[in-house]
């Protein structure tokens, strides 16, 4: 079993996230319920005192937390080669019995959905309907990779040849569907996994590696197939990113820590999918209404701190001259519930941490003809509840049009026609999403054949991605490394190597 001892330190599932469960609506975002008339809503409010006294004064994954924290070089080098001994047991069971573990560890997430949506919000400030679908995305990552794995048996043409251990980075801004969907494609791959979890998420990371551990532990996989392993992001830290042992490292993190990885150990094999400076373009075609909610939501959810957030709305010909879009962003930028995810009427939570540095800059100082539509208010004295905030004027090759916050501010930019809005975004360094607001057909064509981005929606949000509809990935600064998406084939024959078959050479 994991070399977590103790394992998961909280019964589960309990009362009131059954509950939750019972009134929950699978992928629903929360700008669909309309919180005076949605019955589920209203039942939820309810029993929120309970929810608020579970959530505020939750322990969960502490102990494993602690447990697992790694104080010494030689202790890293025995868990690395214990992790090793059993990666080369599990790379030689058939991809159709991986898979089978692989879907016991779906049904297990489902069973624990409960701790996972507690453990997010009180540890990370998650909102409780941003938390539960990522739940719901870790569960589809494991059924995905679970048949995914099968189909390993029968690469076409090749033998695949999985790396033996494959250190999982993940970030803390989805400390459960980004973990787990790594973890899993690793583990479908044939590889053994040591899950290394951001530190403002650890608990979250404890968590789910137990879940995950339980469970292939009653499918019989073997011991220390999965480590958790909790380092400072010190030396031991860049001894465990650089040690010959690891075969293969998934990062998701900003683009300046794939490149200190690199720092580390030149010669990486680095799946790292990076930062976005992500942007929706609204054309006059555009059906309003629906460009605004998805604005909203796709800049605001989780308070902005998604790679695939929209941080730029740029605005084309009459949508930039006309009042009606400007004063429906700004209304319903101004009613954002903002609070702690214990209340279930939050729309919006905290940041992780205080603001400081650049994110602290993008909330309070404004670039050269820049104003406020809405401006950010800090709501409490934590330095983390902020208010959300609407900068217009922002110039193109600005500090703002160029940076990545990954907090809760849209700025807005305008252009004459859609081509100079298309010039606007693509002159970013980073390429992870974008979107299109629009019901012409041409001008839908000329946004594809253009637009530099890894993920591409058209008439949706640009965040949450869908697993087996949207493979999720990016491209100019937002990958590094080998740049094949997460949620495909391709992205498990990253996880090893991979040879024609003899026979039809
Ligand atoms: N996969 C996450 C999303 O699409 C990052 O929002």
């Amino acid at each position: 079993p994991l070399s977590l001892p103790g394992g998961l330190d909280a019964p589960a599932p309990h009362r009131v996230a059954d509950r939750y469960a019972a009134v929950r609506r699978p992928g629903a975002g929360h700008f669909e319920n309309t919180p005076d008339t949605d019955p589920s809503v209203a039942s939820f409010r309810t029993w929120g005192a309970e929810i608020t006294a579970r959530v505020a004064s939750s322990t969960l994954g502490t102990r494993a937390v602690q447990e697992a924290r790694l104080g010494s070089a030689t202790a890293l080098d025995s868990v690395l080669g214990r992790v090793r001994a059993a990666g080369a047991t599990w790379g030689t069971w058939s991809g159709a019995a991986r898979g089978a573990v692989l879907h016991a560890v779906g049904d297990a997430l489902e069973a624990n959905r409960a701790a996972l949506v507690e453990v997010m919000a009180a540890e990370t400030g998650k909102t409780i309907d941003q938390a539960d679908p990522e739940v719901s995305e870790a569960i589809d990552f494991a059924h995905f990779y679970g048949t995914l794995a099968a189909q390993l048996d029968d690469v076409d043409g090749a033998a695949f040849t999985p790396a033996a251990l494959t250190l999982v980075a993940p970030p803390w801004n989805f400390p459960v569907a980004i973990p787990a969907g790594s973890t899993l494609a690793a583990l479908a791959a044939g590889s053994a996994v040591v899950l290394k979890p951001a530190p403002p998420a650890e608990r979250c990371g404890a968590v789910l590696a137990s879940i995950i551990d339980t469970a292939l532990d009653a499918m019989g996989a073997p011991a220390d197939v999965l480590a958790f392993v909790q380092v400072a992001e010190n030396e031991l830290g860049q001894q465990l990113v650089a040690s010959p042992l690891v075969d293969r490292v998934i990062l998701t993190g900003a683009y300046e820590t794939a490149e200190l990885f690199r720092s580390f150990r030149p010669d990486l094999p680095l799946l790292a999918e990076t930062s976005g400076k992500n942007a929706i373009i609204v054309t006059p075609s555009a059906d309003l209404d629906l460009a605004v909610k998805d604005v909203v939501a796709s800049a605001f959810g989780h308070a902005g701190q998604k790679c695939s957030a929209a941080s730029l709305v740029v605005l084309v010909g009459s949508v930039a001259t006309s009042r009606r879009f400007r004063s429906q962003l700004i209304d319903a930028v101004s009613s954002l519930t903002v609070g702690y995810p214990a209340d279930p009427t939050t729309q919006m939570g905290p940041v992780i941490e205080p603001a400081a540095g650049k994110l602290l800059d993008g909330l309070s100082s404004l670039g050269a003809g820049e104003t406020w539509a809405v401006q950010p208010r800090e709501l409490d004295d934590s330095g983390k509840l902020w208010s959300p905030g609407v900068r217009e004027g922002v110039r193109r090759g600005s500090a703002f049009h160029r940076t990545e916050y990954f907090g809760p501010i849209l700025g807005v930019m305008t252009a004459r026609t859609l081509d100079e809005a298309i010039d606007i975004v693509n002159e970013v360094d980073y390429g992870l999403t974008s979107g299109l607001h629009s019901l012409d057909q041409a001008e839908i064509g000329t946004w594809l054949n253009r637009i530099e981005a890894g993920n591409l929606y058209v008439n949706r949000g640009i965040t949450g991605a869908i697993v087996r509809r949207q493979p999720f990935g990016g491209w100019k600064k937002s990958a590094v490394g080998a740049g094949t998406k997460a949620g495909g084939l391709n992205y498990l024959l990253g996880l090893g190597s991979w040879s024609p078959l003899a026979s039809s050479v």
